[in-house]
C-alpha cells in the first residue's frame, strides 16, 4: 500500500497515531476510533512529523491567534512532508500556494478576503439557493421520468448540484460544466495528504487542465462580462488595484476546489446519516424548521474536512508543551466535533442539538470558510427536497469511501428511491 510505504520510508511507525490517520484504510470508515486514541493521550500530542489536538478549545484558540499561521505547500513543511512539494512541479497553482486565499496572511490575505467577500454576498447566495432548488427539481424529475428505481445519489445527485453552484460563482457555460466537473474531480484531493503516486499525479493533471482552461476563460470574461461572481471578482478593486490574473486563477482555483468535493461529501454522508436515523428524519418531516440545525449536526458528525494544520511562526507553549518556529500542529477538526467537554452525548446524531453550530468543520479565524453560508443554503435545499420528494428512500449495500484522509465521505452511495410523495 502507497501510503503505508511513505511513512515506513520516513521511518514513521504505524503505531503513530499520526501515521494511523493518514496511512491505516481500517479507519477510513470510522476515524473516530483514532481521534478517541488521541483524546486520551492528553489535548496536545508528540507525532513524529507533527502535533496532533482533538480538543475543541484548543482548536478553536489556535485557528485563530497570530502566533500559527496555515501550511504553503512548497513553503514551510516539515522535511517528510516536503514531498507534497512535488505538486508544485508542474508550475500550475496549487489550492495551497501563494497567491491562493488559504495559504497567504495579512495584509495580502486582507485584501484579497475583502474583494471576494464583496462579491460572495448575501444577495448572491440568496440567489443561488433559489438555482438550487431548480437544479435540485429538475435532477430528481429525471430521475422519476428515467424509471430507475436504484440509482447512485453521488454521482447521480450529490455531485451535480455542487457542480451547477460553482459553474454559476465561475460563469462557466453549460457547454463547459462537464469538463469543470472532470478538473473538479482530478483536483479535488489536492486538499488531501498522504496521497499515492497514481492519485498525485491525477491531481496535477486536474489541476493543470484547469489552469489553463481558466486562462481562457478569465480572457473570455474580460471581454464579454457576464452576471456570475467571476466577472464581478474580475472588475473588483480597492483603492484601484485589481486582482491580477494570477491572483483571479488562484481565487478560481481555490473555490473549484474547496466548494466542490467538500459539498458532494455532506450531502451524500448526510443521506447516509438521515437513512440510518429514521427517528431523526421523522423528527424533520414533522417540524421542517430544523432542517438548518440538523445541516449544522451532518458537518459536525462527518466533517467533510476531517483536517486541517497550521505553522508556529515563533517559539510558543501550547497546552504544555514547547513548540519551535516551524513545528506543524495537525488540528482534526472531526475530532474536535466529537468533544464531549463541548458536545453531550457526542457520537449522537441529534438533528435538534442545541449547540450544533458549535462544530469546527468550517475551521476558524480568518481562514474561517468563505463557502460556508452558500454550503450551508446549498445543502439544506438538496437534502429537504430529496426526502420531501422520496420519504421512503433507503441504501442499497454499504457504499464506498473515498480513498481521501483528509476529505471524508462517499464515492459511491446506491440507493433505492422507493415510493415518491
Ligand atoms: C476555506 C470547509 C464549502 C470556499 C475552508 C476551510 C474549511 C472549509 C475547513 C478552512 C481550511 C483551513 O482553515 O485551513 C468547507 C466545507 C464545505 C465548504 C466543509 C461544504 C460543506 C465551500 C464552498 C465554497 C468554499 C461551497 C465556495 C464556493 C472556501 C474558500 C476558503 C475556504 C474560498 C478559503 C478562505 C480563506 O482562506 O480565507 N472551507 N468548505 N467552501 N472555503 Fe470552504
Amino acid at each position: 500500500h502507497g501510503v503505508v510505504r511513505f511513512f515506513a520510508q520516513r521511518g514513521i511507525k504505524l503505531g503513530d497515531p499520526q501515521a494511523k490517520l493518514i496511512a491505516d484504510p481500517a479507519t477510513r470508515a470510522d476515524p473516530g476510533v483514532v481521534y478517541q486514541e488521541i483524546r486520551e493521550r492528553g489535548p496536545l500530542v508528540k507525532g513524529r512529523v507533527a502535533y496532533l489536538t482533538v480538543d475543541h478549545g484548543l482548536i478553536f484558540d489556535l485557528l485563530r491567534s497570530d502566533d500559527f499561521r496555515t501550511v504553503v505547500v512548497g513553503g514551510n513543511l516539515p522535511g517528510p512532508l516536503k514531498v507534497i512539494e512535488r505538486h508544485t512541479r508542474s508550475g500550475a497553482l496549487h489550492p495551497l500556494a501563494p497567491p491562493s486565499l488559504l495559504s497567504v496572511e495579512p495584509p495580502s490575505h486582507t485584501r484579497y478576503r475583502k474583494l471576494v467577500s464583496s462579491v460572495f454576498t448575501a444577495r448572491a447566495v440568496n440567489t443561488m439557493r433559489d438555482d438550487v432548488q431548480r437544479v435540485a427539481d429538475t435532477l430528481l424529475d429525471e430521475l422519476v421520468a428515467s424509471g430507475a428505481t436504484t440509482v447512485d445519489i453521488v454521482p447521480a445527485y450529490c455531485a451535480k448540484l455542487p457542480v451547477a453552484v460553482i459553474s454559476d460563482i465561475l460563469g462557466v457555460p453549460e457547454s463547459e460544466q462537464k469538463r469543470v466537473l472532470e478538473f473538479g474531480e482530478l483536483a479535488a484531493p489536492s486538499l488531501d495528504v498522504g496521497l499515492t503516486w497514481p492519485q498525485f499525479r491525477e491531481v496535477e493533471t486536474g489541476l493543470q487542465g484547469f489552469d489553463a482552461w481558466l486562462s481562457d476563460h478569465i480572457a473570455e470574461l474580460r471581454k464579454n462580462p457576464g452576471d456570475d461572481l467571476m466577472s464581478q471578482l474580475i472588475s473588483a478593486s480597492e483603492d484601484g488595484v485589481f486582482l491580477n490574473d494570477r491572483e483571479l486563477r488562484a481565487t478560481a482555483g481555490l473555490v473549484l476546489a474547496a466548494g466542490f468535493e467538500t459539498t458532494v461529501n455532506l450531502l451524500g454522508s448526510g443521506i447516509d446519516l438521515l437513512v440510518r436515523h429514521p427517528d431523526q428524519l421523522a423528527r424533520l418531516q414533522n417540524d421542517p424548521s430544523l432542517w438548518s440545525t440538523a445541516v449544522d449536526e451532518m458537518l459536525r458528525l462527518e466533517s467533510p474536512v476531517q483536517m486541517t494544520a497550521r505553522v508556529a511562526r515563533k517559539d510558543l507553549e501550547l497546552a504544555g508543551k514547547h513548540l519551535e518556529p516551524g513545528s506543524l500542529v495537525v488540528c482534526v477538526l472531526a475530532g474536535g466535533n466529537r468533544d464531549p467537554k463541548v458536545f453531550e452525548n457526542p457520537d449522537r446524531f441529534d438533528v435538534g442539538r442545541a449547540n450544533a453550530g458549535k462544530h469546527l468543520s468550517f475551521s476558524g479565524g480568518r481562514h474561517f470558510c468563505l463557502g460556508a453560508a452558500l454550503a450551508r443554503a446549498e445543502s439544506e435545499v438538496a437534502l429537504r427536497t430529496l426526502f420531501d420528494r422520496f420519504p421512503h428512500l433507503t441504501t442499497v449495500g454499504t457504499g464506498t469511501r473515498r480513498d481521501t484522509r483528509v476529505l471524508h465521505g462517499y464515492s459511491s452511495l446506491p440507493v433505492s428511491l422507493g415510493e415518491p410523495a
